[in-house]
């Protein structure tokens, strides 16, 4: 008996979903220039990047404000303990630019158990700044361990975020939107899993 081909049905992407859409984003990132601008006491402020995660949002962002911006980045590495962080963090590239008597605006791509912020506000308040502010892409309040204070927002959610520069085992940080990952565990499992994505236009 000849028995038809098997079919290979092409998996949909069933660990994800959109959380935030490229339009959400352009849109979220104009309401936060313009409320950043509002607060300017007119001596251009320096953005001061996290890397890595927060290079999309700083490049969005920048481009948003109308008047001049002074960019910089830092690097840290957080120091975890079963996978857990522990607040132990350590600058492993510090700014080059000098910050005291500047408004800085720490720009964040997330805020998880706030430990790595709350060193970084600690660390880069000795440094004289006129103004320290944050300015975090996500805010992700459920995980908190410690409130440091945060001044800009420009989404809140509980979901763990992939996309729009957060990687997962650095993974889809060229992923152009945000999605929710539903089942972290089997994304750990296969991390490739969510690669479709990359390859489809459209996110929703
Ligand atoms: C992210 C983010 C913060 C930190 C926040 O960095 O940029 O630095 O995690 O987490 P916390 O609130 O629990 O301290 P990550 O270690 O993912 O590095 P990356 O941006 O280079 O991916």
């Amino acid at each position: 008996m000849n028995l038809p081909p098997v079919r290979i049905i092409p998996q949909t992407v069933p660990l994800a979903e959109t959380l935030f859409s490229q339009e959400q984003i352009r849109h979220r990132i104009g309401e936060l220039a313009i409320q950043i601008e509002e607060d300017l006491e007119g001596s251009p402020p320096i953005f001061l990047a996290v890397l890595k995660g927060s290079v999309m949002f700083l490049a969005d962002l920048v481009r948003a404000m109308k008047g001049q911006v002074d960019i910089d980045f830092l690097s840290i590495s957080s120091y975890a303990a079963a996978g857990e962080r522990t607040g132990v963090v350590r600058i492993v590239k510090d700014v080059e630019i000098l910050i005291e008597g500047r408004d800085v605006i720490v720009i964040e791509d997330i805020v998880d158990t706030g430990l790595t912020l709350a060193f970084l506000l600690r660390t880069l308040q000795t440094r004289n700044p006129k103004t320290l502010r944050v300015c975090t892409l996500i805010d992700k309040p459920v995980r908190r361990i410690v409130e440091p204070p945060i001044d800009y927002v420009g989404f809140v959610t509980d979901s763990y975020v992939v996309g729009y520069g957060l990687d997962f085992k650095g993974r889809y940080r060229n992923l152009p939107y945000m999605v929710g990952v539903d089942d972290v565990a089997a994304l750990a499992a296969d991390p490739d899993a969510l690669k479709p994505l990359l390859h489809g236009a459209d996110e929703d």
